[in-house]
């Protein structure tokens, strides 16, 4: 989601650095970008719809000797995907980067009623708020000060003002906003510093204003709380940068790069149990008689999978989909065990369970980033987090750390057979697990015959069991990557109305391994072909042995290797993102950026 990157520097390529730090946030998702410059003569701006490539393409700098810029590039929310509504968002004197959303913007209009408004975006509130202030006289900090305290949602704001050339603000709210060092250059602001180039950097708190001055050549810095008392030290930490040029490889995209990781990802895992890593989680999970899942899009199915397998190990599973939990629809347990999982460890309405429960449950946070927001709250709550190590996820569609989150979780269930049960049957379990890297690196060698898809009408994915999770999983990927409609059912669902849909048009692609009722999702499939609907029938030998219709027009078999439900969930789950990325490759879409999606979804 949005992203926003802010120099402070002594050198004249400050433009450059900031657009390659735009760059490093292609990732998050956004539509449009733009840049703004500040020196003591002049405020200078520009802005375009679609990629960072765009705006260096039609970037014209006029000669000024800038020491600040802010940079940003926007996903929108509110307000469409115009020019006008890119930020940076000016009036002329004060300019504003913002990720977040202002919620009571329409009262805070009514506040200065003599705006001239450029946009239909909330952020735009900010800019007019701060000009109001610095109009009657108060400081660039009063200023900022008072309209972050009238503000209502959540912010990470960078501001600058043309009355004060020689100062640049930010401050935040919820969403995530870091100061860096370069060193003898000056300082870097960044949604993400991972891949800044920054030698060290501290993290703002919420409401915590941050004012870098610039004088004689050099830079100082000042950290203020929320009670606008000077912050006497930060500690900085040193950046581990991760840098991600060149590092698609020989893969045409990021996303079947990362695709084709899982093996070494899923083995990573497997060491890291065999280090006795999860020993801790499996005693909370000993006493227990509800254990829940919060997570959303693919982190969501993930829990789906684990309460499949829990429920058949531990106990009664639970997943709640934290956008409708925060609101009050859902109730937890007192005695529950919590697991977020989130790969970026910012989606914010996960987060926001996360604060609802962090005080009063147990709790372990599972995410894929160190930093991440909901690591540090869990730090700063002496409650565990658990590092999937799936190594950055660059592409919107989340592949390796779906199965990275999948891998943790059988690997909770791994330690806590050990202790519950039994040695010798966690160590079945754990050679089953073992096993997954190499099935899967066969799985990786398949080509699919996607025509049916391209042509279909209707597409559903259907499973029983731990495959009905992966059938929601591949419906998501092919929405997704492929911009196809197609729905994941529970296979014995379909006659209670979904099989309406079934003719000739419709393709249903049934994940049916062999080793588990299969005759009951096979039922399904021929009820699938009777009404002259296709199948695409992804099983195994032990399935297809008992396929009654294996020679049928309307069927296409795709065999993956034999397996039981601890692979099943690695290996059905890598064949549907496979399945979807071939169509999508088809199709031609933005694979590493679908449209209208963020990697990192920070608005609820
Ligand atoms: C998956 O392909 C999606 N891009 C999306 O559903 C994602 O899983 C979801 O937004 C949750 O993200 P998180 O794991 O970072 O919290």
């Amino acid at each position: 989601m949005c992203g926003i990157v802010a120099i402070a520097s002594k050198q004249n390529d400050i433009a450059d650095l900031l657009l390659d730090g735009l760059t490093n946030l292609e990732y998050r998702g956004y539509d449009s970008a733009g840049i703004a410059l500040l020196s003591e003569q002049q405020l200078w701006r520009q802005r375009c719809i679609g990629s960072v490539k765009n705006l260096r393409d039609k970037l014209q700098l006029p000669k000024m000797n800038a020491h600040f810029g802010i940079a940003h590039t926007r996903w929108a929310v509110r307000g469409g995907i115009t020019e006008a509504n890119a930020h940076p968002q000016s009036d002329g004197k004060t300019v504003v980067v913002h990720n977040g959303i202002i919620e009571n913007t329409n009262d805070l209009m009514k506040c200065i009623p003599d705006a001239i408004w450029e946009s239909q975006t909330d952020t735009e509130i900010v800019v007019h708020l701060i000009s109001h202030f610095v109009n009657k006289g108060q400081s660039f900090y009063e200023a900022t000060r008072n309209t972050i305290k009238m503000l209502v949602g959540t912010f990470a704001l960078v501001i600058l003002h043309k009355n004060f050339p020689n100062v640049m603000i930010a401050t935040r709210k919820v969403n995530p906003l870091s100061i860096g060092k370069m060193h003898n250059i000056g300082f870097f602001i960044s949604s993400d510093v991972s891949m800044a180039p920054v030698d060290s950097f501290v993290d703002l708190a919420d409401n915590e204003i941050c004012m870098i001055s610039h004088c004689d050549n050099e830079f100082s810095v000042k950290f203020f709380d929320s009670e606008d008392k000077e912050l006497p030290y930060k500690i900085w930490r040193k950046a581990n940068k991760i840098t991600t040029s060149s590092s698609k490889g020989d893969f045409a995209d990021f996303t079947l790069k990362e695709i084709n990781e899982q093996p070494n990802v899923i083995q990573k895992c497997i060491e890291t149990l065999d280090n006795g890593d999860y020993k801790h989680v499996s005693e909370m999970m000993k006493n227990k008689d509800f254990i829940n899942f919060f997570g959303c899009g693919s982190s969501r199915y993930a829990g789906l999978i684990g309460k499949y397998l829990y429920e058949k190990f531990i106990c009664f599973t639970n997943v709640t989909i934290p956008s409708e939990f925060n609101y009050g629809y859902m109730r937890n347990p007192n005695e529950s065990l919590n697991f977020c999982l989130s790969q970026s460890g910012e989606t914010l309405d996960t987060l926001r369970s996360l604060e609802f429960i962090i005080d009063s449950r147990d709790v372990v946070v599972i995410t894929n980033v160190a930093n991440s927001t909901m690591s540090k709250l869990a730090i700063e709550h002496s409650k565990p987090i658990i590092d999937i190590c799936a190594g950055q996820e660059l592409s919107v569609v989340s592949t390796k750390a779906f199965t990275a989150q999948l891998a943790v979780i059988v690997s909770m269930l791994i330690e806590f057979v050990r202790l519950s049960y039994s040695e010798s049957e966690a160590e079945y379990l754990r050679d089953k697990f073992g096993e997954v890297p190499k099935m899967l690196k066969n799985v990786l060698q398949m080509n699919f015959d996607v025509q049916w898809l391209l042509e279909s009408s209707t597409i559903l994915f259907l499973g029983r069991g731990i495959c009905y999770p992966i059938a929601l999983e591949g419906a998501l990927k092919l929405k997704e990557a492929a911009y196809l409609h197609a729905e994941g059912l529970p296979a014995g669902e379909m006659k209670h109305g979904p099989l309406a849909l079934i003719d000739e048009q419709s393709v249903c692609i049934a994940l049916a391994p062999g080793y588990d009722n299969f005759e009951k999702i096979a039922s399904n499939v021929y009820e699938v072909i009777a009404r002259k609907g296709k199948v695409m029938l992804f099983t195994d030998e032990v399935g297809l042995s008992q396929f009654a219709e294996s020679n049928s027009d309307l069927v296409k078999v795709i065999t993956l290797p034999n397996c039981m439900d601890v692979q099943v969930a690695f290996v059905y789950s890598v064949a549907v993102q496979l399945l979807a990325y071939q169509v999508a490759k088809s199709r031609g879409t933005n694979i590493d950026r679908p449209r209208n999606l963020a990697k990192s979804v920070t608005v609820e």
